[in-house]
């Protein structure tokens, strides 16, 4: 997509559809005529301006235009709401050009307005024969004075639908290697990266990645890869996710309702790699470590056992009670990794606990960590971004929950506090750093469209961890 700002007439703008911002203010407001018969029009279809409400009509032409519609906006996040309305609109009726009026001027906001029409156009169609896929936008002309917003929000965007196609592409295309070959596509004379096959990752003691992945045919990778400015790095920061490719669940097998998306559960590190292509087009002068665990969680002859007592790569023994707590398995090796780096905070992100989903729904990711200072960046980046994140408590005194027989603990903490339990587990693999976790299976997948992001993968936090990066 590109983005041009302008000077811009309604009366000769020639697009697909001309797009109006507008607040419930000015449906009272003064109007030229094409505005009066459009505002009436969407007066009688009750439509009173909501962040996000559309109103779209024909224009018999009235204007060149063939489409107009009218949306709903307001403060920052009302217009990325907005500009996400006018992006799925377009991509549902397949326009490849919009002219928007009423946009405010600014960087931030022509930021907000990029990502959000790039969220909104955003759909999964690889997969669909080229008859029924609905055309993209390709030029959107708004009335303003150009900036860089925009094109910082474009990469932005595109950093994020890399997130979205690897999280909704089956697990077919998919699995641990070409996941790994995706992130050594990133590399370049600022990125390094190093991908460890299954045997390297048992040779060097790993553990939980090794168990994990010993169940699947398609072996386990670990990859790490590594960005360093080409001046000097104000900062450094590790990010982790977690890369199970599929979660059958292994032998404490998932019912089949309850594995049908899990092609999902790569989501962390699907946002890692989002982060660091994000990092890649933007060169922030911070160094950002992204590490990542890739494992099929499957049923099979060689799958790990209940009962299992597994030597972890920080040398903690934990004891198997469910094959279907597998990512915290994944994540602690991951976590011990990144933890040697020496880097200035670590935040790890999972679709770890269904528990979460239920705490929290959809819309929020949960934040666990002690580490007051990350915990009040993230926060800032997340609000910033649009995104739900909400802190949850990670108390010491819930370990005993964890408490096992023959190992230093179990993988699993019982019923109550499930997301918790499943953070203070990772907390023990992390000792020097500071260090947040965010477990993202609610909102990291839709089973149903919300707003405008249809369903599916929703690129979670790739935006939040890119800011966060740079505020560093
Ligand atoms: N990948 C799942 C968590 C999940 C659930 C992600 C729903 C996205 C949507 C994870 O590996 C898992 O199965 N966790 C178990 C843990 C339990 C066995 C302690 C869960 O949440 O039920
Ligand atoms: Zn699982
Ligand atoms: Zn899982």
């Amino acid at each position: 997509m590109q983005i041009h700002y302008g000077t811009l007439e309604l009366n000769t703008v020639s697009t697909d559809a001309v797009v109006l911002l507008v607040t419930a203010a000015h449906l009272d407001g003064p109007k030229t005529d094409f505005e009066k018969q459009v505002y009436g029009a969407a007066r009688a279809q009750k439509f009173s301006a909501k962040p996000g409400e559309v109103a779209a009509f024909p224009t018999f032409g009235l204007i060149p235009a063939p489409h107009v519609f009218l949306i709903g906006t307001g403060n920052d996040d009302h217009l990325r709401r907005a500009a996400g309305a006018a992006g799925y609109k377009a991509r549902e009726l397949g326009l490849k050009s919009l002219a928007i009026f009423g946009a405010p001027e600014g960087e931030n906001a022509a930021e907000i307005i990029a990502t959000g029409l790039a969220a909104g156009n955003y759909r999964f169609d690889k997969y669909r024969a080229s008859k029924d896929r609905k055309a993209k936008l390709e030029t959107v002309h708004i009335a303003g004075t150009a900036n860089s917003g925009a094109q910082r929000g474009l990469k932005l965007a595109e950093a994020r639908n890399l997130t979205r196609d690897l999280v909704n592409a089956p697990p077919a295309e998919v699995y641990p290697e070409s996941l790994a070959a995706v992130c050594e596509s990133l590399a370049s004379d600022t990125l390094t990266v190093t991908i460890w096959d299954a045997d390297k990752i048992k040779s060097e003691g790993m553990g939980g990645i090794t168990a994990v992945g010993q169940g699947s045919s398609n072996p386990a990778r670990f990859v790490h890869m590594h960005y360093k400015p080409k001046g000097n790095a104000r900062k450094s920061i590790a990010l982790v996710g977690k890369g199970v490719t599929f979660d059958a669940g292994g032998l404490s097998i998932k019912s089949s309702g309850g594995m049908q998306t899990m092609r999902c559960d790569m989501a962390g590190a699907g946002a890692v790699v989002g982060a660091m292509k994000a990092v890649s087009l933007l060169q922030p002068d911070v160094e950002v470590h992204g590490i990542i665990g890739c494992v099929e969680n499957m049923c099979g002859a060689n799958s790990y056992k209940l009962g299992d007592i597994l030597d972890m790569y920080n040398g903690k023994q934990v004891e198997i009670h469910n094959t279907d707590a597998e990512g915290r398995l994944v994540m602690a090796d991951c976590l011990t990794y990144g933890d040697k780096l020496g880097a200035d905070a670590i935040v790890d992100l999972a679709t770890l606990t269904g528990a979460c989903v239920v705490a929290l729904g959809d819309y929020y990711s949960g934040l666990f960590t002690n580490a007051e200072q990350v915990a009040g960046g993230l926060s800032s980046a997340a609000a910033v971004s649009g995104e739900g994140l909400w802190r949850m408590p990670l108390p010491d005194f819930y370990k005993p929950m964890l408490k096992a027989e023959w190992g230093h603990f179990k993988n699993v903490g019982g019923r109550a506090a499930g997301s918790i339990t499943a953070a203070l587990f990772l907390s023990e693999f992390v000792e020097q750093t500071p260090w947040a976790h965010i477990d993202i299976a609610g909102p990291a997948f839709l089973d149903k469209t919300f707003r405008h992001l249809t369903c599916g993968g929703t690129g979670a936090m790739v935006e939040t961890l890119y800011r966060w990066i740079e505020s560093k």
